[in-house]
């Protein structure tokens, strides 16, 4: 037998002497990082960090512009969503729908990339279309619209819409052009005595700026509207966060909207208008002073036209008025009459101070488009088979400054599965929220109400189950979502709080249903009872009375008549 080698012990390597780097070396690394850069890197933080998510992403940026310029332009919306295989089969990969895989179901967390089990690639290369019948887009904007992130009309307006960034649309065409090298494609007409126009660009992800590759007037049967074309990477899915069930979604929340979509094996769905009347104009409103920042009140006093105080407050506030802006100015300890750019930091702090401790209006509501509640049932009723509906539409609150509005519609029973959590829709600004669930707010006060007060199961910390389908809709001038790809709300305690009164509320009524439904069961439960002793009465009424059979049918029969009636009442 060998002798048992002794291991040899490697030597210590000398760690090799550390340059250490100074303010100039440092500096020759230091440069300007272009947004279409860092968002090219964090891919995630926009929603396309999974094919599947990604294709949803595109979609639903195209969809909520397409909405929001109908509803601007007083239009009602016709839209069109196509999703178009792109590689047609040559490659031996079938282009049928796979269910989602779990991680998907868990939040989204798939891995980018997309590889299946089996070693098939799932990601495809598809064309998506989105075409409305809105205003259309100045030619001179098209570029900039689709080809500069950061780049919109709602950022800067306090008023309601699903667009808030600036940075939707342009991403998902950047996304488009990463995975497969397409430019984007626009139709634009702005009305019929215009030409259309037909532009493809891509963007310059260096300087975030458009490269237009064709610009032509085209032939195109629209009076106006836009079409956007995208071709990109993705993953189509059927299930909880699939782009049906996102299209189903919105008709619910939209019921004003006509939709037509057809899906990669080219079957066409139809989502009729439930209404036709449009949604209330929500009107824009200035800042409302309660949660103004330090910061943001500077820029605001540095860009304003006032030329003193007292006018800055009353023009560039919502809410203040002459009283109001001299008593905040009072308190503050600054003159009306002083120019606003001249104030120092520890004005605008004292200023800050004085708007914290002046009692001022809560800001109007008008700037709020809620969908109402008997469009939530009506939208609700189109999507879900149930027995009972009910919805409630909270008056406008505030948080921070911005006006907000709850509202929670609930389907309970019929064909909904009663051995299952309950299905939770939720939506901002009447956009579905498919991802992220744990996260949002909506969820979070969902999971802290007492739902087995209303005659539900529910175990600790969990949803409540049973055949309920909860619907919850926040409209507000600024949604805080929690990162821009805008899929969960963030968790401020006036927007929980609300959103929990509405759920007590709408729970309530369900309570109710419930308890007449289980009245009605016991009910009828007795009577069952009592039917089956009604022959028996019958033969022993006959004994005692000595009634002939025809007598003691009639008796059965008016006996049973009289159940029946008061099974009835
Ligand atoms: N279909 C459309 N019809 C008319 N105007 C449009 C259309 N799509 C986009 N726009 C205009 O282009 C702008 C930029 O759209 P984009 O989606 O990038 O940002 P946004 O909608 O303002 O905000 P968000 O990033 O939150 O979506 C919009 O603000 C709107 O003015
Ligand atoms: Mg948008």
């Amino acid at each position: 037998m060998a002798a048992p080698r002794t291991p040899r012990i490697p030597k210590p390597r000398t760690p090799k002497p550390r340059v250490p780097k100074t303010a100039q070396t440092m500096a020759a690394g230091q440069r300007e990082i272009s947004i279409s850069e860092f968002f090219t890197k964090n891919r995630h933080l926009l929603g396309f960090d999974s094919p599947a998510k990604a294709l949803l992403t595109a979609i639903k940026e195209a969809v909520d512009n397409s909405l929001d310029a109908c509803e601007e332009a007083g239009i009602p919306p016709r839209l069109f969503v196509e999703i178009r295989p792109d590689r047609p089969a040559k490659l031996g990969l079938e282009l049928t729908s796979v269910e989602e895989p779990e991680s998907d179901r868990n939040g989204g967390k798939a891995k980018a990339g997309g590889r299946s089990g089996n070693g098939t690639s799932r990601d495809e290369r598809y064309r998506i279309i989105v075409e409305d019948n809105g205003p259309g887009i100045v030619p001179a904007q098209i570029p900039r619209i689709f080809g500069k992130l950061l780049y919109g009309s709602k950022f800067h307006s306090h008023k309601q819409s699903r667009g808030q960034q600036g940075i939707g649309i342009s991403a998902a065409g950047m996304y488009g052009q990463l995975t497969t090298g397409e430019p984007v494609t626009i139709y634009s007409r702005i009305a019929p005595d215009q030409p259309a126009h037909r532009v493809r660009l891509v963007l310059d992800m260096k300087k975030n700026e458009p490269n237009i590759i064709s610009d032509e007037q085209t032939i195109w049967e629209k009076d106006h509207g836009t079409r956007i074309e995208i071709t990109l990477t993705g993953s189509y899915k059927r299930g909880q966060h699939s782009v049906d069930t996102y299209l189903q979604q919105t008709a619910i929340a939209n019921p004003h909207l006509h939709l037509t979509y057809k899906d990669p094996k080219g079957d066409i769905f139809e989502y009729p208008n439930a209404t036709a009347e449009m949604p209330v104009e929500a009107r824009e409103i200035q800042p409302h002073p309660y949660g103004v920042e330090l910061g943001v009140l500077a820029q605001m006093l540095a860009d304003t036209k006032c030329r003193n105080l007292s006018a800055f407050l009353k023009e560039e506030f919502c809410r203040v008025g002459p009283k109001t802006a001299e008593q905040i100015l009072e308190t503050a300890g600054v003159p009306e009459r002083k120019n606003p750019r001249k104030l120092v930091q520890d004005d605008i702090q004292k200023l800050l101070d004085a708007i914290e401790v002046t009692k001022i209006p809560a800001p109007p509501t008008d700037c709020l488009s809620p969908i109402g509640e008997q469009l939530v049932m009506a939208g609700l009723k189109t999507g879900v088979e149930a027995d009972f509906y009910t919805s409630v539409t909270r008056p406008a609150a505030v948080y921070r400054g911005n006006p907000f509005q709850i509202e929670v519609g609930l389907a309970y029973g019929g064909q909904l599965p009663g051995d299952e959590l309950a299905r939770v829709m939720r939506f901002a600004n009447r956009v579905p929220l498919l991802y992220q669930a744990s996260a949002c707010a909506i969820h979070k006060a969902i999971l802290g109400s007492n739902w087995r007060s209303y005659g539900l199961q529910q175990s600790k910390g969990a949803l409540p189950s049973g055949p309920l389908v909860i619907l919850v809709h926040m409209a507000s001038v600024w949604v805080p979502f929690t990162s821009e790809s805008k899929e969960a709300v963030a968790h401020y305690p006036e927007i929980v709080k609300e959103i929990k009164l509405a759920l007590q509320e709408a729970g309530r009524q369900l309570q109710r249903h419930i308890n007449r439904r289980l009245r009605e069961k016991d009910a009828f439960k007795k009577q069952s009872y009592i039917q089956k002793y009604i022959p028996h009465i019958g033969d022993a009424l006959q004994e005692i009375l000595l009634l002939s059979d025809p007598e003691r049918e009639e008796v059965i029969t008016v006996l049973t008549d009289t159940l029946e009636r008061s099974r009835k009442l």
